[in-house]
């Protein structure tokens, strides 16, 4: 079977996601949440359409906090080239943009028609680690301390030497004792859960888990990551209200109570690409200097196994 999405063309997706991180930087610290993610929105949106795909959104976050988005069933591209599904984040990190904090990202996942999960834009329970572990060597039934523990028993080493990221969240609350009581170290996030599961493939990070609840559309991105270095991943949609109902049985999600391991979540050869909006642990933010605008990104390519990065710099268009 011939690869669809090459290297050469996963470089030429990059656009969508660059374009998105240059709009939102230019607002960052603006304490406009709202006006930030619209930004990144139609640049992305722009930058998809001008690519060589017949584009249909999947996953357009952007439901669950009512905030600007790109429709799931929107055609994007310039209808000739390959028939892709694409999840979008164009602004992962709302909050941290509007804050100017750390760690903001434009992100979007692609695969060939029908290879990612359309998830809805609910919250979903969380279990991700690394590469080089046995299959099913944590569990998202299993309690936090028994993950652990687990965990720390097929690295060889002691659950001190455990990091765990976990959304710094109220309802995070017994989960994060139950970690310390187990005696792993409690890396807590503000925001950004995309960055969080990815940093548990980066030893230089200190985190070999992540756990806890965050968006479902967020889940399904990270899942596409993980699809292309390797690494394990489950979660379970949290449906809460009679809304998120209907939105699941419009994305076509019929068992609600169903575990998805990574490769339900994305069952084709996937990319994965994220552009730095403002610095972070995975990349660094837009920056101008010189008349020129410099971004930096990471694209990583399943069927290839290509991972790269690309440092781009472009004359600021006035
Ligand atoms: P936004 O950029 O949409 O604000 O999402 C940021 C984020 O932290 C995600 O990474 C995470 O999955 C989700 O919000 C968690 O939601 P909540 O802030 O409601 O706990």
């Amino acid at each position: 079977m011939s690869i669809v999405i090459t290297d050469d063309f996963a470089l030429a997706l990059a656009r969508a996601p660059i374009a998105a991180a240059i709009a939102a930087a230019r607002l960052a610290g603006c304490g406009d949440e709202r006006a930030a993610d619209q930004a990144a929105v139609d640049a992305m949106r722009a930058a998809l359409n001008a690519l060589p795909i017949k584009g249909r959104v999947v996953i357009g976050e952007g439901e669950r906090d009512e905030a600007p988005m790109l429709f799931v069933g929107e055609e994007v591209g310039a209808g000739k080239g390959p028939a892709l599904d694409i999840a979008v984040d164009p602004l992962e990190g709302t909050t941290l943009t509007a804050k100017a904090k750390a760690n903001a990202l434009a992100v979007i996942a692609v695969a060939p028609k029908g290879g990612l999960l359309h998830a809805p834009d609910t919250y979903m329970d969380k279990i991700a680690i690394g590469a080089g572990y046995p299959a099913g060597i944590v569990d998202l039934d299993a309690g936090a301390a028994e993950n652990v523990k687990a965990l720390a028993k097929a690295k060889g080493v002691g659950t001190e030497e455990i990091g765990v990221c976990v959304l710094d969240r109220p309802r995070h609350g017994s989960i994060i004792e139950a970690l310390r009581g187990a005696g792993a170290r409690v890396h807590l996030i503000s925001d950004g859960d995309i960055a969080g599961v990815i940093n548990c493939t980066k030893p230089e990070t200190g985190i070999d888990m992540y756990l806890g609840s965050g968006g479902a559309p967020e889940g399904v991105l990270a899942a596409a990551a993980l699809k292309c270095v390797g690494g394990q991943f489950q979660g379970r949609l949290i449906i809460r209200n009679e809304e998120e109902r209907a939105r699941a049985a419009q994305a076509g999600i019929e068992d609600l109570k169903r575990r998805y391991d990574l490769d339900d979540l994305v069952t084709g050869e996937a990319a994965f690409i994220a552009t730095g909006v403002t610095n972070g642990s995975l990349l660094d933010g837009v920056r101008y200097a010189n008349g020129a605008v410099h971004t930096h990104s990471l694209i990583l390519n399943a069927a290839t196994g290509t991972v790269s990065q690309l440092r781009m710099r472009q004359p600021v268009q006035n």
